[in-house]
């Protein structure tokens, strides 16, 4: 490689599926960190990734490219037959996107796949799809990262790479040399995900499994070769958490060199209790769909009912959803049994194949709506009235009666609408038709456990396969403004890299219960000695067998809904205060060191020589507060860094040990070890 560019003053691309195209959480990552890594890059900071026209058209604005290696680059590849859209994310940081329409380059589809076969021995069978898609669009990203570097020849580029559909560029960027220093980030294994999702004991027997073998069994062998052909190509090889990567090491063969937690974009309300009206307010919209959703059956107090909640991808093992319903009938029987006052309807949002809404569920929203028009239609003819008797008052004459007041056909107005509201079914679980409705495990899971909203049921379910938008005429509600209005988000996942969805309610000060064989879960629990005062409940997955988990989380469940409303606002307040702990402004130090650790690989005359410094974990490289800065979770100024606990220790200021955390220091650990032996 060349010993001549200016690592100092690097170019940043990072390629990923999900730029400007929402699918799960690396769409959160990249999106929720664009703007500190704008604010440190400015212009020279591109997000590549393939071309989604629907979703583009909404999130990106095309403009002209000024960057003059960047222009010459594009025009090459333009003349070339590749279209390309270039423009700014309509986001936080407005990142500049270069999204390439992989549709413009399978007529190389052939001459590629057999280059990966001779040039990186990956195999890719006809009939893929999805690895057909990450083939073409790796093989252009290659061709844009070696035309780049052609036109711009003096500064240093880095490369970062998110999970296996947008690593196939890597293995090409070493063999054909291409200057550049690339960095693997993986937000799962493949392997792991197909694994945990069949009835594998996967945390006991990781180090054990013949990870051909297990490729090769699940038809995955190809996609498995691609990822592990990036990871081992890549300068730096990293992932979200301890967990992943202890399971990288295994599946993948290579230890990564370090873990970059998945941090968010906190905002913080001017008015600390401005997220708590915004709870309320949130709540009530909810309750507007509940009343419509159990028409008929609204014999319990929405001032005593509690929202639960699920959310993600359809993973039904690895996201826990199988745990939740279980738990759930539990908590179910425990209200009953102990006579609750209290009332939880438990949401699943998880997208499943339907046909449309059902009937049903939009019967439910428009019975209620114009029961709500035309109490409000008899209220003004009362009000009418009463206005008009009072008028003609006169001293010695009575008051108006209540039923003169309400006229026969107001009255006739209303039994119709009560009338309507007869149900003589009970309240639907879920509210779209499933197109396999007979198979689907979360159905069938529910009716197992035989949670079908009975008017005796303490606990309610609704079942909602499609992810959450404001334009929905059944539940009109935005996804973070639906987690707002709710009383605890419940991610009892097996298998989560990371899982932003916890984090999430987190920022927004909602409780939330995950597990220890979470990303999330066993970050927070390395920080935080007393989490659950905090609304973070960890189920213990790892060391107890699934019966006990199972009842551990149906006690969280039960011993939340005992409290009173008082409680639940303290600890909302106290779960927000969290959220400076998974700012990117913190988070996105380890990202700095990434980068850091890819350019003295690429280029290590450029650091004097200097022998590697340990980036991730090493005592030395923690950058240290100034003592006058406490290092208080409140503070966001400061440069603590994830691995920093030791800085965190120092809070001082703000920091009252009865009321907010008791930091851990880190243990005194072999660092070949991970801090989550699994080994059970
Ligand atoms: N999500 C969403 N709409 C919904 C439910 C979920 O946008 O109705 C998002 C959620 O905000 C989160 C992502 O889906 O950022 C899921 O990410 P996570 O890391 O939890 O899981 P992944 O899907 O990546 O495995
Ligand atoms: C917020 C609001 C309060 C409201 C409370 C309800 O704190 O600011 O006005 O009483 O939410 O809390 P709950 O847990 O019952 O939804
Ligand atoms: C993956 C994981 C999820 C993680 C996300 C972002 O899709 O399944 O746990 O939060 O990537 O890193």
């Amino acid at each position: 490689m060349s010993q001549t560019r200016d690592v100092a003053n690097h170019y940043l691309f990072e390629v990923a599926t999900e730029v400007a195209n929402r699918v799960g959480g690396i769409y959160s990552v990249i999106k929720s960190k664009a703007q500190v890594t704008t604010a440190e890059y400015g212009s020279a900071y591109t997000l590549l990734g393939p071309l989604n026209r629907a979703s583009a058209a909404v999130e990106v604005e095309e403009l002209e490219i000024k960057d003059p290696p960047l222009k010459a680059t594009v025009e090459a590849m333009n003349e070339r037959g590749i279209q390309t859209l270039y423009g700014r994310w309509l986001i936080d940081g407005a990142p500049r996107v270069l999204l390439f329409d992989t549709s413009t380059a399978y007529g190389y589809l052939d001459e590629w796949k057999g280059d990966l076969w001779s040039v990186a021995g990956i195999p890719s069978p006809p009939g893929d799809a999805e690895t057909n898609e990450a083939i073409v669009f790796g093989y252009l990203i290659a061709w844009f990262l070696g035309e780049f570097v052609y036109h711009e020849k003096q500064r240093a580029v880095v490369a970062q790479f998110h999970e296996w559909l947008a690593g196939v560029a890597i293995p090409l960027c070493k063999k054909r040399r291409i200057d550049v220093t690339t960095i693997f980030t993986t937000h799962a294994t493949l392997l792991g995900r197909y694994l945990c999702a069949g009835s594998v004991d996967f945390y006991n027997n990781l180090q054990w499994f013949d990870v051909d073998a297990e490729a090769g069994k699940r038809g995955i062998y190809h996609r498995y070769c691609i990822e592990r052909g990036a990871a081992h190509s890549a300068d730096v090889f990293t992932t979200v958490s301890h967990i992943t990567a202890y399971e990288s090491e295994h599946l993948l063969k290579r230890k990564p060199d370090g873990v970059l937690p998945n941090g968010l974009n906190v905002k913080k309300f001017s008015a600390t209790h401005e997220f708590q009206n915004l709870h309320e307010t949130a709540k009530h919209r909810i309750h507007d769909f509940v009343r419509g959703h159990f028409y008929g059956h609204n014999n319990f107090d929405l001032e005593n009912t509690l929202y639960f909640f699920t959310a993600g991808r359809y993973e039904y093992r690895n996201k826990g959803v199988d745990m939740f319903i279980e738990s759930l009938a539990r908590l179910n029987h425990r209200m009953k049994s102990a006579n609750s006052p209290m009332t939880v309807v438990a949401f699943i949002i998880m997208p499943a194949q339907t046909h449309s809404l059902t009937v049903e569920a939009l019967r439910g929203q428009a019975v209620i709506k114009s029961l709500h028009d035309s109490v409000r239609v008899i209220e003004q003819n009362v009000g009418k009235r009463l206005f008009e008797r009072s008028l003609s008052w006169h001293e010695g004459s009575d008051l108006p009666e209540d039923k003169d007041l309400i006229s026969p056909a107001d009255k006739i107005m209303l039994r119709r609408r009560l009338f309507a509201m007869k149900r003589n079914s009970l309240p639907p679980i879920v509210t779209h038709n499933m197109v396999n409705d007979s198979d689907d495990p979360i159905l069938n899971q529910i009716r197992r456990c035989q949670l079908f909203n009975h008017p005796s049921d303490r606990v309610k379910i609704v079942f909602h396969p499609e992810f959450l938008n404001s334009g929905n005429p059944v539940l009109p509600m935005d996804y973070d403004d639906f987690v707002r209005g709710t009383h605890m988000g419940v991610f009892s996942s097996y298998y989560e890299p990371w899982g932003y969805t916890p984090a999430e309610c987190t920022v927004m000060g909602v409780p939330s219960i995950t597990t220890n064989l979470s990303g999330f879960g066993c970050y927070m629990e390395e920080l935080i000695e007393n989490a659950s005062d905090y609304g973070i409940y960890i189920v213990d997955r790892r060391t107890k067998g699934v019966d006990d988990s199972v009842n551990q989380l149906a006690d969280f469940m039960f011993e939340f809904a005992k409290k009173s409303r008082r409680q639940r606002i303290n600890q909302r307040n106290r779960t927000e205060r969290l959220s400076d702990l998974l700012d990117w402004k913190r988070m996105g130090m380890e990202y700095v060191k990434a980068r850091q650790l890819a350019l003295r690989r690429a280029y290590p005359d450029s650091f004097d020589g200097e022998a590697e410094p340990d980036f991730f974990g090493s005592a030395e490289v923690k950058i240290s507060r100034p003592l006058s800065e406490p290092g208080s979770p409140r503070d966001r100024s400061g440069m603590m860094t994830p691995g920093d606990f030791a800085s965190l220790q120092e809070g001082r200021e703000g920091l009252s040990t009865e009321d907010y955390i008791a930091w851990k220091l880190p243990d005194e650990e072999d660092p070949d070890e991970y801090p989550f032996p699994l080994t059970l």
